[in-house]
This record gives structure tokens, C-alpha cells and sequence, in this order.
């Protein structure tokens, strides 16, 4: 896949917001800090267009990415950020609630973990709610430069316990920073347009 375009669209708290079009959407999931904005910015290969940064809670409201006038990546907000306050949190829990229930144009969801964790309780709630409701989804396991490649498989296995895969095999260990899994990701993205 070559992105020839990339452009952040709007940001949504609740869906009368969202954009209206009819193209597929594909959706970032994952606990707050885990690098989904990092892993949007480096698929398109643009430095700072999804805004990253150390504070986890960055992303707070659902932003839509409009890339090669084809398709929308959305970043939704993390979950697992402790230091926010229950209101906070339910108005999260809404907001996802709604997007995934209504959005129509949602073909699949990459759920992000990071290589070196055991998925959380909350990641492997998301991942059960997505299979659930029969979503596609597809688990990134990002931050790969963070562990020697020999070691990974090691790792990958944990993961594919916890959410219980069938094989590690399924999941795609991914490095925004040195771009570990970025053609493979292109290409089950391809994969999912396709579909
Ligand atoms: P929220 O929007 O707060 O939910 O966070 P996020 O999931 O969008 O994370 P973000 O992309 O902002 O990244 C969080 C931090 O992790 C930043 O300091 C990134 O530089 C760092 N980071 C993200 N991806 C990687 C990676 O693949 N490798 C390394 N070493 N650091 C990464
Ligand atoms: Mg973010």
C-alpha cells in the first residue's frame, strides 16, 4: 500500500459528530499510552499528524484520519488511564459503546498491546467485546523495539494466551519507532478494504 494522502478529518465526543461519508473505517484500540497514535503516524509516515506525546489521556475524543481518499483510520481514546475520574471514565465507556453499536462503516478493529505486557483486564475485555459483537479485529503488538527480536515469540505467546488466540502467529509485533511491521501492516489493511 502507498499512502499518497493523509489527513485528520474531525474529532468526535458523541455521533451526531462523526463524520458522514460511506467509506470503511478501521479503528485503534488500546490502553492509554500503548502507542496507537504513534503506530497511525508511522503507517502513513508522517511524523506528528495523530498527536502523540508521554501524557497518557492524549486522545480523549474519537479523531478520524482520511487516508488515500479511500479509507478512515479512527483513533479512539485509551482505556486503563487510572488517573481519571469516574465521570470521565463512564463518559468513555459511552463513547465507545456508541461508536461500535452504530457505526456502520467499522469493518475491523486493530487492538494495540505492547509487546512486553501481559494484556490487562481491560485489553482483554475489549478484545472479548469486539469478538462478541463479531468484529474483525487484529492485535498489534507494538513497541517491538523495545525487546530483542530473538525474544519475541516468547512474548507473543503470553499475549496469545491472555486473549486467547490460537496461535501468536495471528499477532502482528509492530515498532513505530523503527518501523518493524509497518509492510505488514499495509498489507492486512489492504487485506480488510478487500474484504
Ligand atoms: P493516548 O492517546 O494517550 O491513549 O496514547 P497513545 O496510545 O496514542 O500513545 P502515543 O502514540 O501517544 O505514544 C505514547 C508514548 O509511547 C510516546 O512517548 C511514544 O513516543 C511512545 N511509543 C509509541 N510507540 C512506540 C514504539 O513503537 N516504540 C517505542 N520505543 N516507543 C513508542
Ligand atoms: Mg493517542
Amino acid at each position: 500500500m502507498i499512502i499518497h494522502k493523509a489527513e485528520y478529518t474531525t474529532s468526535a465526543v458523541n455521533r451526531n459528530q462523526y463524520p458522514e461519508h460511506s467509506e470503511p473505517e478501521i479503528a485503534l484500540a488500546g490502553r492509554s499510552n500503548v502507542g496507537k497514535s504513534s503506530l497511525i503516524n508511522k503507517f502513513i509516515n508522517r511524523k506528528n499528524l495523530a498527536r502523540t506525546g508521554n501524557t497518557p489521556g492524549k486522545t480523549r475524543m474519537l479523531n478520524f484520519y482520511h487516508i488515500n481518499d479511500a479509507f478512515y483510520f479512527v483513533d479512539l481514546p485509551g482505556y486503563g488511564y487510572a488517573k481519571v475520574s469516574k465521570d470521565v471514565h463512564s463518559q468513555w465507556g459511552k463513547m465507545m459503546e456508541d461508536y461500535f453499536s452504530t457505526r456502520e462503516n467499522l469493518r475491523a478493529v486493530i487492538q494495540i498491546v505492547d509487546i512486553r505486557h501481559k494484556p490487562s483486564l481491560e485489553d482483554q475485555e475489549m478484545h472479548g467485546f469486539l469478538r462478541i459483537r463479531g468484529i474483525p479485529v487484529l492485535v498489534v503488538a507494538t513497541k517491538a523495539d523495545k525487546i530483542a527480536r530473538g525474544q519475541w515469540a516468547k512474548y507473543l505467546k503470553v499475549i496469545a494466551e491472555a486473549l486467547e488466540l490460537p496461535d501468536w502467529h495471528f499477532i502482528l509485533p509492530y515498532s513505530a519507532e523503527t518501523g518493524t511491521g509497518v509492510e505488514e501492516l499495509h498489507q492486512a489493511v489492504e487485506e480488510i478494504l478487500a474484504e
